[in-house]
């Protein structure tokens, strides 16, 4: 009983420290000052490029660091090529993920260890956060604050990957993001994500002609294309792709939700009332997905403590 014995005043601490997430309570906006103080303009402009060289790149990205803070918490795990071919990005949920995220985020980890202060200073998982939010503020979304101070993780398995699937319904959905800590709103305002990028054709294919939340205009649009296209039809998530922009909301408003996932946000009263705040006002909506990324950050942060360690290579632990 040797707690007993212990003064309250230290007893207290110890509670203390138990109940706050100390891997969260280290994250800061300005962890790098000091270590690599031109981080976020090496990056900006990193990621710039890459954005520049494929339109591809920003929806890539936003959606990899989602993958990775999903599994495992953000710890650059979904970066891992484990030479048994076990890890994360070989699990089927990831298969579709686009080779640009992943390139555009080792060419600015290459633009950062350029930087002699920098080099081998700053994780993975870091630089996968400043990407997504460059992904997004270049897009023409928010440019919020990025908290810092991730370690990487070491682990990356397959069966890991749990992620939430395109034919979810409501409660699926929030039963998924209840259990990283979301609530509806909030995973409302992360599904606003889905502004940027494309889906291919199995992943709302079967919803065509058998959906009746659908719009028929765009089901025959949207059945042309994958006809025409059985093996590589694709179509976009929102009318501007390349646009971050609350122009989603408003298309589930008029049944054009391209995932089963998407419209059934509007389709369920439970959940439609947020929909319209999103598509009456845009500012809103950036509030709250600014929010609810700085939340998704904070999952299941690593720190050196709890075995993490700053990768070299973003591919392999060290
Ligand atoms: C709510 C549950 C979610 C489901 C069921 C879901 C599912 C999907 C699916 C099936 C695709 C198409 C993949 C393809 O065909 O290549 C996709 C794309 C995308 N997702 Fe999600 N997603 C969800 C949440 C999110 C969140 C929270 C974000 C980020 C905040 C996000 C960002 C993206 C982006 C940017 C794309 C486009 C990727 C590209 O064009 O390469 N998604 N998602």
């Amino acid at each position: 009983m040797v707690s007993l014995r212990l003064p309250f005043a230290v007893l207290a601490v110890l509670v203390a420290a138990l109940m706050t997430p100390s891997a969260v309570a280290q994250l800061r906006t300005d962890y790098y000052a000091k270590i690599c103080p031109k981080l976020e303009t090496i990056v900006r402009s990193s990621v710039k490029q890459s954005m520049a060289q494929s339109q591809i790149s920003g929806p890539a990205v936003l959606r990899l660091f989602f993958h990775d803070c999903a599994v495992r918490g953000c710890d650059a795990s979904i970066l891992i090529v484990n030479s048994n071919g076990d890890d994360e990005w070989r699990n089927s949920d990831n298969q579709s993920l686009k080779p640009e995220g992943f390139q555009t985020i080792m060419n600015a980890k290459a633009a950062v260890d350029s930087d002699p202060q920098c080099k081998y200073n700053v994780s993975c998982a870091d630089i996968l956060a400043l990407a997504a939010r460059e992904a997004v503020y270049q897009s023409g979304g928010p440019n919020y604050p990025v908290e810092l101070g991730r370690y990487d993780g070491r682990l990356s398995t397959r069966d890991s990957v749990v992620l939430p699937h395109s034919n979810f319904n409501l409660d699926q959905l929030n039963a998924y993001f209840s259990g990283l800590g979301f609530t509806q709103n909030e995973m409302i305002a992360l599904s606003g994500g889905h502004t940027l990028g494309a889906a291919d054709c199995p992943f709302f294919q079967y919803r065509i002609g058998t959906d009746t939340t659908m719009n028929s205009a765009f089901a025959d649009d949207l059945r042309k294309t994958c006809n025409s296209n059985p093996t590589n039809g694709f179509a976009f998530l929102d009318y501007s792709p390349v646009g971050f922009d609350n122009a989603y909301f408003r298309l589930l408003q008029g049944g054009r939700g391209l995932l089963g996932s998407d419209q059934v946000l509007y389709s369920d009263p439970r959940s439609r009332n947020t929909v319209n705040a999103y598509a009456a006002n845009q500012a809103a909506f950036f509030a709250d997905f600014m929010n609810a990324m700085t939340k998704l950050g904070r999952v299941g942060v690593k720190t050196a403590a709890t075995g993490g360690e700053i990768r070299r290579d973003c591919r392999f632990p060290n």
